[in-house]
């Protein structure tokens, strides 16, 4: 088994592609944070199930977060295993809080100084990998997660290539914009030979304290709460059924303990639906906008009955809650959406939308689930412009690091 340091010290003996001043001398003797935990904070980095499955998966949204997409240019496996130790590295030392040792003046700064100490802590930090990553290069082609394929164009769709796929998407949360800005740049620095961004998404939520007597908080852009119908993430039984790849699922055996993440990114024309009726809203999701209770419901936890209500009379039958799940045993997924906003469009339009995350045991859920939500009456109010479909990869265990299980078995 590896040390911590033996991982870090590792990581920075594996690469000249990590950069000069890298872990080896960035990560001895660091400087203590204070043991606080930051609001919202996941369970840590090997936190959940003695760091089996990776925490930031459950974890619910912080108020900021980012998804950076990389293309790797690693040379060979080697390099590959000396960016992944790297990245998980960093990854503990940001939820730590814990700070690189400043290194001499002729050197550039291990740090970048956005931030310092506790502040610059991280709630939780999630990796995954893409179809690509399984190409000729790397001689992973055997060990694809058995479902992973390029995100298709599914119904709807207008997908910008610079937008999409990947073959390492990381996603971070964090209570600060700029702990999420110090944060990447530092994971930035230490892969810098071997990470080139290929697409990069700022986004916030409206941070759900859970839990509150199932009262959710955070509301997407269309102004709708989003959240409420999750399966419980602290339920382990219910997200060893959803989530996590297990034993007899015919997955390869390094990815037990991971998950399907299927990442869509979903513009919102938000003029065209601030001008739409609130009672034309509510039929197209399905849920009342004030309190999120289904249509005829009192409460947001009430649970909508599509039995009593064969013709739609009360929830239509093209609503997105009923299409998207029919309550008829129908396999559930994990949703962890996050808004966007990026300012205004060419045409003066609002470029603001959701990016919709959601982890499941079987990529085909999510395919089901979007498959009977084609040519929903939403479609009219959003365009999917990018995203993919990755592979969350099983958590790196008491000691060692995201990415071992594929790149060491
Ligand atoms: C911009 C696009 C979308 C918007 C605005 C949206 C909005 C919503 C809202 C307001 C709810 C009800 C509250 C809740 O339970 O969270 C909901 C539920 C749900 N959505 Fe979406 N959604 C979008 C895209 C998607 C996509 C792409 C999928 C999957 C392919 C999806 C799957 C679901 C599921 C499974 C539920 C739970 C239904 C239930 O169990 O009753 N949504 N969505």
């Amino acid at each position: 088994m590896l040390t911590r340091r033996g991982l870090l010290t590792g990581a920075a003996a594996g690469g000249a592609a990590l950069g000069a001043g890298g872990l080896l001398a960035g990560c001895t003797n660091r400087s203590t944070a204070a043991d606080v935990a930051p609001p919202n904070a996941a369970e840590g980095f090997r936190g959940v199930r003695d760091g089996a499955r990776q925490a930031g998966i459950l974890a619910a949204g912080s108020a900021y977060g980012l998804l950076a997409s990389f293309r790797t240019v690693a040379e060979d496996r080697g390099e590959l295993v000396d960016t992944m130790r790297a990245v998980s590295a960093e990854i503990e030392l940001l939820g730590s809080g814990e700070r690189p040792e400043p290194l001499e003046l002729g050197l550039p700064p291990s740090d970048n100084g956005v931030l310092d100490g506790v502040t610059a802590r991280i709630n939780s930090a999630t990796v995954s990998v893409g179809a690509s990553l399984f190409d000729d290069r790397y001689g992973l082609a055997e060990r694809k997660p058995a479902e992973l394929v390029p995100m298709t164009r599914l119904a709807n769709d207008r997908l910008d290539p610079a937008r999409t796929h990947g073959d390492l998407l990381l996603v971070l949360q964090a209570a600060h914009p700029d702990v999420c800005v110090h944060a990447l740049r530092r994971i930035m620095r230490e892969t810098r030979g071997t990470l080139v961004m290929h697409w990069l998404l700022d986004t916030f939520t409206r941070p759900d304290e859970q839990p509150l007597g199932g009262q959710t908080k955070t509301r997407n852009l269309m102004g709708f709460k989003d959240g409420t119908a999750n399966p419980g993430a602290a339920q382990d039984d219910l997200m060893d059924e959803v989530v996590w790849v297990r034993d007899g699922d015919g997955e390869p055996a390094w990815a037990i303990g991971g998950s399907y993440q299927a990442v869509r990114i979903i513009r919102m024309f938000v003029e065209h639906w601030d001008r739409t009726t609130l009672r034309e809203q509510e039929a197209i999701m399905g849920r009342h906008r004030g309190n999120g209770a289904p249509l005829g419901d009192e409460e947001e936890t009430d649970i909508p009955n599509y039995v009593d209500d064969p013709a739609g009379e009360t929830i239509p039958l093209d609503a997105h809650i009923r299409l998207a799940n029919p309550r008829d045993g129908s396999p559930l997924m994990l949703r962890r959406g996050f808004n966007f906003a990026r300012g205004v469009d060419g045409s003066g339009q609002l470029d603001q939308g959701l990016a919709f995350i959601s982890y499941q045991r079987r990529l085909d859920t999510f395919l089901q689930t979007q498959e009977r939500l084609a040519g929903e009456p939403l479609e009219e109010y959003v365009v999917p412009e990018g995203g993919g479909f990755f592979f969350a990869l099983p958590g790196p265990g008491t000691e060692g690091w995201l990415g071992q299980s594929l790149l060491e078995s």
